[in-house]
This record gives structure tokens, sequence and C-alpha cells, in this order.
């Protein structure tokens, strides 16, 4: 590791002090795309988006292209998309359906598994010398179909999913699952995908529960742009938020989630009284998810991070995000929008406006969540500014330690975020994997 990174020295999560070198030193995004991207579970798509034998997905990991596919027997494949040639994208589409992938530059050609299948001029160029296995596209080294969701990572001896997930599942499941409580079903009904000059942490940041920043969206909130199109808070996310004990949940891994959970005996709120046919929708999935589980439904998502990049809404507007690092000073996000695969298409089409109406470059929600985001950016870049840390003191102590090794706070807090850059301080010293459950780390915290 270069002298100039010094992950312990920029993290004192003790008195609640980061060092805003992490946001904008060049030096630390490349340390973060050796050490945290090369061996993080990323999440790389969503099955709905290739349901067909030789559909495929050009996605990314870290900054890397690849390509989620196929194949003809229906299993899924994550490999790199650069040729083993000379590193040509052997896909340049966003997504598509082939029977292969022949490379553009001199044609070598790969099957829907990655498979090197043919080389021109194979028997007289290279007498024999190429072996085609080992000239195969780039695997993952795990990948995990969660309700759909496909996750990978290139860490061959990275834990399973779903010990690096830990406790979050239960969260995760929410944005995953149908409304109405059965398990997964969900589908992708499009990707908004931008670039904004900020660093990629400050978008996940967000995501771990930074509820405090509620204000940012005070425009917002007095037009009244939710589907019930009323004014206020509730209007804008339309759910019981209100009513409900709020947590703010940190896991081992470094996850983190603001869920909440819904008092006894309440009940649903109308909320889509502009459309009948989605009213009764969301009234029927209320009853449904209580009738199927029980005390379990009063727990309901809102945010949350998985570390490190991929965060999420759970309920409006429902989706995963990525957050693809380009530099120290930009990112490329990408909303994968959620709905019921099997809703009316009146809802799908309620949810898709509404959506587009609060995500994503154009959305009237996000767009103050990013100007937050690139103005902290650069007014953090200066030689005077990188001498001074980020304060995260904000209800500092105020928490309990779960037995895992997690936390759960009950009030605004900063603690998700504490968490998480103490795992983010943990892959840069090249030990990530002693932080989870059963981890001499997690041990430690739970005694
Ligand atoms: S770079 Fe792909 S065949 Fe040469
Ligand atoms: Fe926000």
């Amino acid at each position: 590791m270069s002298d100039s990174v010094k992950p312990g020295e920029w993290i004192d999560t003790e008195r609640g002090f980061i060092s805003r070198e992490i946001f904008v030193s060049p030096e630390v995004h490349r340390q973060e795309l050796n050490k945290l991207f090369t061996r993080a579970w990323l999440f790389v798509g969503h099955e709905s988006q290739v349901p067909k034998p030789g559909d495929f997905f050009q996605s990314r990991m870290g900054d890397e292209s690849v390509i989620l596919c196929r194949d003809k027997a229906m299993q899924l494949h994550v490999f790199l998309n650069s040729c083993r040639h000379r590193g040509m994208k052997v896909c340049r589409y966003d997504s598509g359906n082939t029977s292969l992938f022949t490379c553009p530059y001199h044609s070598w050609t790969y099957g829907l598994d990655g498979k090197l299948l043919g080389v021109p001029q194979f028997r007289e160029l290279y007498q024999g010398t190429l072996d085609k296995d080992a000239n195969s596209l780039v695997t993952v080294g795990r990948m995990h179909n969660y309700k759909g969701a496909v996750f990978a990572t290139w860490d061959p001896g990275a834990p399973d999913f779903l010990t690096w997930l830990g406790g979050a599942v239960e969260h995760l499941d929410m944005v995953l699952d149908c409304r109405d409580g059965r398990p997964g079903g969900s589908e992708v009904i499009g990707v908004h995908k931008w670039i904004f000059p900020a660093n990629w942490k400050f978008a996940a940041e967000n995501f771990l529960g930074d509820t405090y920043h509620n204000i940012s969206h005070r425009s917002v909130d007095l037009i009244g742009i939710g589907p019930s199109a009323r004014a206020g808070a509730t209007g804008r996310r339309d759910n019981e938020m209100d009513q409900a004990k709020h947590i703010w949940a940190g896991f081992p891994a470094g996850h983190g989630v603001h869920s909440a959970i819904l008092p006894e005996g309440n009940e649903y709120i109308p909320s889509f009284l502009s459309d009948p046919i989605v009213e009764e929708y969301f009234r029927h999935c209320f009853y449904e998810r209580r009738r199927r589980m029980g005390e379990k439904a009063r727990m309901i998502p809102f945010t949350g991070n998985l570390f490190p990049n991929v965060s999420f809404h759970g309920r409006q507007p429902r989706n995963l995000c990525n957050w693809h690092p380009h530099s120290a000073t930009e990112t490329e996000g990408w909303r994968f929008f959620l709905v019921d695969a099997d809703a009316p298409a009146e809802v799908k089409d309620f949810l898709r406006r509404y959506y587009m109406r609060y995500s994503g470059p154009a959305g009237m929600t996000e767009q103050d969540d990013m100007e937050n985001w690139l103005y902290a950016t650069a007014a953090s870049k200066g030689s005077v500014a990188r001498r001074y840390p980020f304060n995260y003191q904000q209800s500092l102590g105020k928490w309990e330690a779960t037995g895992e090794g997690g936390s759960n706070a009950w009030q605004v807090s900063e603690q998700n975020p504490r968490n998480y850059y103490r795992v983010w301080a943990e892959y840069l010293k090249g030990s990530p994997w002693d932080v989870l459950v059963g981890g001499p780390q997690a041990k430690a915290a739970a005694e």
C-alpha cells in the first residue's frame, strides 16, 4: 500500500471524524478499485432483464465492464467484457439477445458461458499452442441470484452471499418481494443511467439513512409531487412513515438501513386516490401482506445501502441503485426500478411515471440530493478544506449493539456511516472478512 494511504488514521469512528481525503483523493480512489471493488459482493443486474436464452445486459463492477448473460440451459453467467486477445469489448450494446459474442477487433468468438469457441485461422497461426479454455472470458469469483437480484464478487474466497448480507437480508427482502408479501416476483421496468460530479460514497451514505437532510427536499415537499399529490414529506413518499417507530440498523459487513415499525393494529392509509385501480391494488397488498406475514408485516422499508455501493429505496420509488465510481470526484448512477411482475398494467404505468418524477437526473427529489453531493465534493477538494475532517458525531453513543456485531439506533443517527467507514477501512487494510459474523472483530464487538 502506498505511504499516502492511511485508512486507519482517516477513519476515527470512536470520536466521529472522517478525513475528506477519502472523498477527493485520486490515490484513495485507485486503492478502492484495487482492494474494495475487487473483493466486495456487487449488484450486477436482475434476472428479469435477461429472461430468455441468449439475453444479455452489459453491467459494471467497480470501473470494469461485465456481461450478465443467460445461456441456452437458462444458467446465468457474469464475465468480464474484455477480449483475452487485445482487450476489446466483446459486447458494445447495453442489452440484447445473441448466440455468440464475436470480438469486433480480430473476431475471436465466445459462447454464452464466456468460453472461447472460435479463433480465425486457428490451425495455421497458432499451431496448437493456444489453449482455448485458458483464454476464455474472465468469469467472476462467485455469483449469487437472490430472489432475482444477481450479485457477484471477483474474490473466490469471499464469504457466501447470505453470510455477507447477515441480518440485512430481511430489509433487502422488503425491496425484492412482491408488495403482498410473496417472496421474490419483482421485475425491472427500466434503468436510469447518468453521471454526476461527486464522490460515489456521498450517494451510498445518503441511503444509509441520512434522514437529517430532509430539509433539502423542502421545495418538493411543498408542491406535493408524490402519488397522492398531497403536500408534505408524507405526500412525497406516500407511506405510513409518520406513524412508525424508526430504526437505523447497521450490520457487520458495513450495510446500513433505515426501516420503520408500524404501530400495532394500524390500518392501510389511502394513498392513491386519483387512481382507483392503483389504490385498490395497494390496499389489497397491504392486507394480504399482513395475512401472510403476521406481526412481521409491521416492519416496512425506507432506504438502505449494501456495502459498498448498492443502495435501495424499499417503498416508493422502489429500486436498487448502483453508484459506479468513475474517479474520486465523478460517479455514474444506475437506478433499477422494480415493480411486481404480475401487477396490473395500470399499476406499472402509474409507478413508472412516479419513479421518473422522483429519481434520476430529471427526478425532482434526486436533483436535490445530487446538488448536495456535487457541491460538497467540489468544496472539499481544496488544500485548506482537506485539512478539516467531516463531522460524524451525530447520536454518538446513542445506539445498541446487536448480538452479531451490528448496531440499532432509534433516533436520527450517524451510527450507520460510522459502521460503514469502519468496514471501508478494513477493505483498504486488506482484511475485510474479519468484520463479518464469526470473524475476530465481530466476535470482539459482540463481547
Ligand atoms: S482483441 Fe478481440 S480478437 Fe483481437
Ligand atoms: Fe434525499
